[in-house]
């Protein structure tokens, strides 16, 4: 059997570069960041809050939008090498540009084109979420949220939130998502990875998502999990990372089975890829193995994706003709 076509919803674009490429911009721009590799070369990190500085500090040397343009092109290959036939990233206007609008819309040019090109290459597709950084506070959120509205349509298709779940309160950012909400895009929030059960529910409540980033602390509710089955939002489900961050200590301790059999929509995603030592044919054969999941599991949890992804109705048409051929 050919390999698994795949529907991939949580991936931080910055943090699928591949470690020798960030070496090879900082080599270009004189920038010495080699405290942030290992001696094996990988990316070397503590814990989640000294990754985010990790994460950052190579994040730095991605200084134009040429530099997206490679970086995009080096990610989807990589995705595409797993089978990857649809992927929804993360883009940061403070990263692309300060929250500068005509600068964002350069780097999204840039970024745009190199998709065009891995789409006629490798035949994936991608689309981009605009994720303000939530440690950065809501006043930039709220520029964010500007540059999103200016560049919502066919492509820029979400709005999200990433960085560090424990500073501030989902409600601090109402105002940029409802401003996101208005221009059309549809909502995510990273939620109970790093808060409780609580954190979940206030990402719902306060922020009216539709889909969750990791949220599988609410395994720790039962209510909360009725709730979440009961309204149909989706959960954006990255075990390895939670397990590479040490959020659990091994898959078979990974929630993602028994929130699935309460009837939760899990979907599977790597997160940051290169960090957490992972790609999606790691999650789905790690997966199996685990839980014993076969390819009626995987069909359906792709099939969950694609219905749960923020493209247009067209582009969903295509994912799903090809999860179907590869299944039937
Ligand atoms: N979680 C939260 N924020 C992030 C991440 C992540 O995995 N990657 C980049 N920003
Ligand atoms: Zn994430």
């Amino acid at each position: 059997m050919t390999m698994a076509p795949k529907v991939e919803l949580h991936l931080h674009l910055e943090g699928a570069a591949p470690p020798a490429f960030i070496r090879g911009l900082a080599q270009e721009k004189n920038m010495d960041i080699a405290g942030i590799f290992d001696e094996t070369g990988g990316y070397a990190y503590r814990d989640f809050w000294h990754f985010l500085e990790v994460y950052e500090a190579a994040t730095s040397t991605l200084k134009r939008p040429e530099d997206y343009y490679r970086l995009t092109l080096a990610v989807l290959e990589e995705s595409a090498a797993s089978g990857v036939i649809y992927s929804e990233c993360f883009l940061s206007p403070d990263f692309c540009g300060g929250r500068d609008l005509s600068a964002w819309r350069e780097y999204l040019q840039a970024i745009r084109e190199a998709a065009d090109l891995a789409e006629k290459r490798d035949g994936i597709l991608l689309r981009g979420i605009v994720t303000p950084i939530r440690h950065f506070g809501p006043e930039k959120a709220r520029e964010t949220a500007r540059c999103a509205a200016e560049t919502a349509g066919s492509w820029i298709v979400g709005f999200g939130l990433a960085g560090d779940e424990k500073i501030g309160k989902p409600k601090d950012f109402q105002w940029a998502f409802d401003a996101a909400r208005e221009a059309g895009l549809r909502l995510t929030a990273h939620a109970g990875e790093w808060g409780g059960p609580d954190s979940v529910r206030d990402a719902i409540a306060d922020l009216g998502v539709e889909r969750i980033g990791h949220g599988v602390r609410a395994i720790e509710d039962p209510a909360l999990v009725d709730e979440i089955a009961e309204k149909g939002i989706v959960l954006e489900v990255c075990p390895g990372s939670n397990i590479a961050l040490s959020l659990y200590p091994g898959w078979r301790q990974h929630p993602i089975h028994k929130l699935r059999e309460r009837g939760v929509k899990v979907t599977v995603s790597t997160d940051d890829p290169p960090f957490f030592h992972t790609t999606m044919v790691k999650e789905y054969d790690r997966l199996a193995e685990a839980f014993d999941w076969d390819d009626g599991v995987f069909s359906e949890i792709s099939k969950t994706s694609a219905e749960a992804s923020f493209c247009d109705n067209a582009t969903r048409d295509i994912i799903m003709k090809k999860l179907e051929k590869h299944y039937a």
